[in-house]
């Protein structure tokens, strides 16, 4: 399929009054995200245009390895707040429905909602909580960019945004302060949402070990 100009998307969360979290942070936070948006446009162009016969491949500099790293800055800096921005503006409370499940398989609600709390503090850049497409696990990945170590097969299905631009304005930029953005966070979740990219996951998992099953028949 050709790649095609990816554009923002308008969400629930902006027009809503959050809970902790200002109107101002979340218009703020959105010119980022617009940010990331003509900046992946920008450098995947960049990357088509290339005359890869002539250029440079450098691993200490050059322009093809500058570009190709910082497009998937970019690229999951678009995809990381998609998915942000898409479950803030719920009304929040525990996890319910195929996600806790989940999570009571492994940890238990309590125990995951502490791990996510603890991962936000340790965390320069994001918590992510993905579903694992090869053994439909769930895990809670640390990743100190938006491009640093999640892992491939992952499906992300909760987004904890915890760079200090989510939450300095509202609470400030201390420990203290990111640990009352993470409770809000919380408080404005949408479980809806994050079941909703549970089962889209769940149903790709089938999916592909359906296929596979016909292919070694
Ligand atoms: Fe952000």
């Amino acid at each position: 399929m050709p790649w095609s100009e990816i554009t923002p998307r308008q969400f629930d969360s902006m027009e809503k009054e959050l809970d902790g979290i200002s109107k101002q942070t979340m218009q703020d936070h959105y010119k980022l995200y617009e940010g990331y948006c003509k900046k992946t446009n920008e450098t995947r162009k960049i990357l088509k245009d290339f005359d890869y016969s002539e250029i440079e491949g450098n691993q200490v500099y050059s322009a093809l390895r500058a570009t190709a790293v910082d497009y998937t800055f970019a690229l999951l800096g678009f995809k990381n707040h998609e998915l942000y921005f898409g479950h803030l503006g719920g009304s929040g409370g525990e996890p319910d429905g195929r996600f806790a499940e989940l999570i009571e398989e492994e940890l238990g609600v309590d125990a995951w909602k502490d791990s996510v709390r603890k991962s936000a503090s340790a965390a320069r850049g994001w918590v992510m909580v993905g579903y694992d497409l090869n053994d439909g696990s769930i895990f809670n990945y640390i990743m100190d960019t938006q491009n640093l170590w999640a892992v491939y097969n992952m499906v992300p299905v909760l987004a904890l945004d915890v760079y200090e631009h989510a939450y300095a304005r509202d609470f400030g930029a201390t420990p203290d302060g990111r640990k009352e953005y993470v409770e809000a966070f919380f408080r404005n979740l949408d479980w809806d949402h994050v079941n909703r990219q549970v089962a889209q996951a769940e149903a790709a998992r089938e999916a592909a070990q359906a296929a596979g099953r016909e292919s070694d028949a």
